[in-house]
């Protein structure tokens, strides 16, 4: 989990792709013949080169590199708010076989979350065989039971790994408290102690949701989110947000980075 305990604003110029810190680290990737040269972090040598084993992905933490287990998500339950998830109506209702419910390639779905998830996936490689819903709604708890066909519903009764969509974190209700873990806080304004998050449901193991959490805050320290809240022009705010539909009453006046 990502704790608040500071607090940086970072230029987009000073940070460093995540690619590059890797590619440079001496020993991931480093030619390799025996075992012995890669056990460092938990690689191995392949193919005559030092790398994680199948079923972990390297990871950034606090400067080191490290093979971390590789959380597999299968289930991705969104609903479109622009520019956080934006999903193409005529693209998912094409007749075109296209991968139109994938969640690493669907066409049809773009926007900053899942911008920010896919960016993440290049180096967790946790959505394999993931497909994506679009659902109605959030979802509100009304006499015992949420929504029909909503995040909640779908996150509170474990019919998705993954609630994708816009959390005004510190202002949570406490039925939704209950039913979720949050994880990743992605950008907020901090006067207003805004802080947006993805969710997953309480019966996905804790360990394995920070292990998520930092995949993403991985694209975070990265730079790799700035760029894409460049892309969707997060820091000009409301006029180009209006263009399209906005169900988000969050209102980000500029890039800030949690670090
Ligand atoms: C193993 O790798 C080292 C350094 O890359 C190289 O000097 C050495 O010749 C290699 N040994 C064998 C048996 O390939
Ligand atoms: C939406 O999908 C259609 C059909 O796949 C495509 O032609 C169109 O360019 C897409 N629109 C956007 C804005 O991506
Ligand atoms: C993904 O699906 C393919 C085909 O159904 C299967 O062979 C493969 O093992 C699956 N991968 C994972 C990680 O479940
Ligand atoms: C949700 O659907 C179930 C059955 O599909 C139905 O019994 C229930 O009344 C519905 N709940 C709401 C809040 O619409
Ligand atoms: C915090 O939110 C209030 C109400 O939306 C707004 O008037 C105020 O300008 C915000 N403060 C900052 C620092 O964004
Ligand atoms: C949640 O659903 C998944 C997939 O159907 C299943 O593997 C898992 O055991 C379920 N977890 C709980 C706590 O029911």
């Amino acid at each position: 989990m990502l704790k608040i305990a500071c607090i940086l604003i970072a230029s987009i110029a000073e940070a460093l792709a995540v690619s590059s810190t890797v590619g440079l680290h001496a020993d991931y990737l480093a030619a390799c013949n025996s075992t012995s040269r890669c056990q460092k972090q938990g690689m191995y040598c392949w193919e005559g080169v030092c790398q994680c084993p199948p079923n972990k992905a390297p990871i950034m933490l606090r400067g080191e590199l490290r093979c971390r287990e590789i959380v597999q998500i299968k289930r991705i339950s969104t609903i479109e708010d622009h520019p956080w998830v934006i999903s193409n109506a005529s693209c998912l209702s094409s007749e075109k076989a296209v991968a139109k419910s994938s969640c690493r390639h669907s066409p049809c779905y773009s926007g900053i979350l899942v911008d920010l998830l896919r960016s993440a996936d290049e180096d967790g490689k946790f959505l394999d065989n993931c497909t994506i819903t679009k659902v109605s709604s959030v979802g509100r708890f009304k006499s015992g039971a949420w929504t029909n066909n909503s995040i909640m519903d779908h996150l509170a009764g474990n019919k998705t790994d993954l609630g994708l969509a816009i959390f005004n974190e510190p202002t949570l209700l406490p039925h939704v408290r209950a039913a979720i873990h949050f994880e990743s806080i992605f950008v907020g304004n901090y006067e207003n102690k805004t802080a947006l998050g993805i969710a997953v449901p309480k019966s996905f193991d804790k360990e394995r949701a920070y292990e998520l959490g930092d995949r993403l805050h991985q694209v975070q320290e990265s730079g790799r989110a700035g760029e894409i809240f460049d892309k969707y022009f997060l820091q000009d705010g409301l006029t180009v947000w209006k263009k399209e539909k906005q169900l988000t009453t969050f209102k980000p006046r500029r890039v800030v980075y949690w670090l």
